[in-house]
């Protein structure tokens, strides 16, 4: 397995008051493949992601990406993985606003052992034309192309996307999905889709039902739908 979570339990803590983000969570993916997780907002989506992305902590249980316990990891261990591993689209784009979009691009690029050539990238998500604009110049379904192109630039084994298409007409979101869908069938590309759109599930391998931090249902699906068929 690829990806291999295990019981693994959050609690945030504001003042006196304790949220339980996620309790007993399990969930396992293999190389290659795409998991979906569906869940209301506050569900603990964005907090399983942030922790298997090596962004947050876990309280208690195990996370096993690629053989390597991320748990135990020191701060720099965790650095380490994130640069070496993982590509994030996180739900805001968090783009640079002062560097251009080939700059945005090329801070990732630049520590990255395997990346893909800029250009390349630019191509895949239908921005060439764009890469000397800042990104206030830029729609918002293109800020988000340009966060997935700085997700994928360095050819992540792991690729985690929360609310990929949240901000998106129909139209975009399925390119951007199929977009996806081609990185991890030409790089073999682990992909994990965190959203509120049940529809985005007919693209999976897996798909997990999760509510108040519990993962209440696991769905495998052995014939993946292309993004491109998907309708809602
Ligand atoms: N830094 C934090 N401090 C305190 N509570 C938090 C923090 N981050 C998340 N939470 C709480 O943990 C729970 C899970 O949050 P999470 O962000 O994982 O939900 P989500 O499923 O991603 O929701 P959404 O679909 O709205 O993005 C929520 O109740 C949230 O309020
Ligand atoms: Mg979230």
């Amino acid at each position: 397995m690829f990806i291999e979570i295990n019981d693994l339990c959050k609690s945030y803590h504001t003042g006196e008051i304790e949220t339980v983000a996620l309790k007993n969570a399990s969930l396992s993916l293999e190389k290659g493949k795409t998991g979906v997780i569906l869940g209301p907002s506050g569900s603990g989506k964005s907090t399983l992601m942030n922790i298997l992305g090596g962004i947050d902590r876990a309280d208690s249980g195990s996370v096993k990406v690629d053989g390597i316990e991320i748990t135990v990891l020191s701060d720099d261990g965790l650095a380490e993985y994130r640069r070496a591993k993982v590509g994030f689209i996180f739900q805001s784009y968090n783009l640079i606003p002062h560097l251009t979009v080939a700059e945005n691009i090329e801070v990732i690029e630049n520590i990255s052992k395997n990346p893909v050539p800029l250009d390349e990238v630019l191509k895949a998500v239908g921005i060439s034309d764009k890469k000397e604009r800042f990104p206030r110049e830029l729609s918002g379904g293109e800020q988000q192309r340009v966060s997935i192109a700085r997700a994928i630039v360095k050819n992540p084994d792991l690729l985690l996307c929360d609310e990929l298409t949240g901000a998106l007409d129909y139209v975009s979101a399925l390119d951007v999905l199929s977009l996806i869908q081609n990185i991890s069938r030409r790089f073999k590309t682990t992909v994990l889709i965190i959203t509120h759109n049940a529809a985005i599930a007919d693209m999976a391998d897996l798909v997990w039902k999760l509510r108040n931090g519990e993962v209440l249902d696991t769905i495998v699906n052995n014939t993946p739908a292309d993004a491109k068929e998907i309708v809602w």
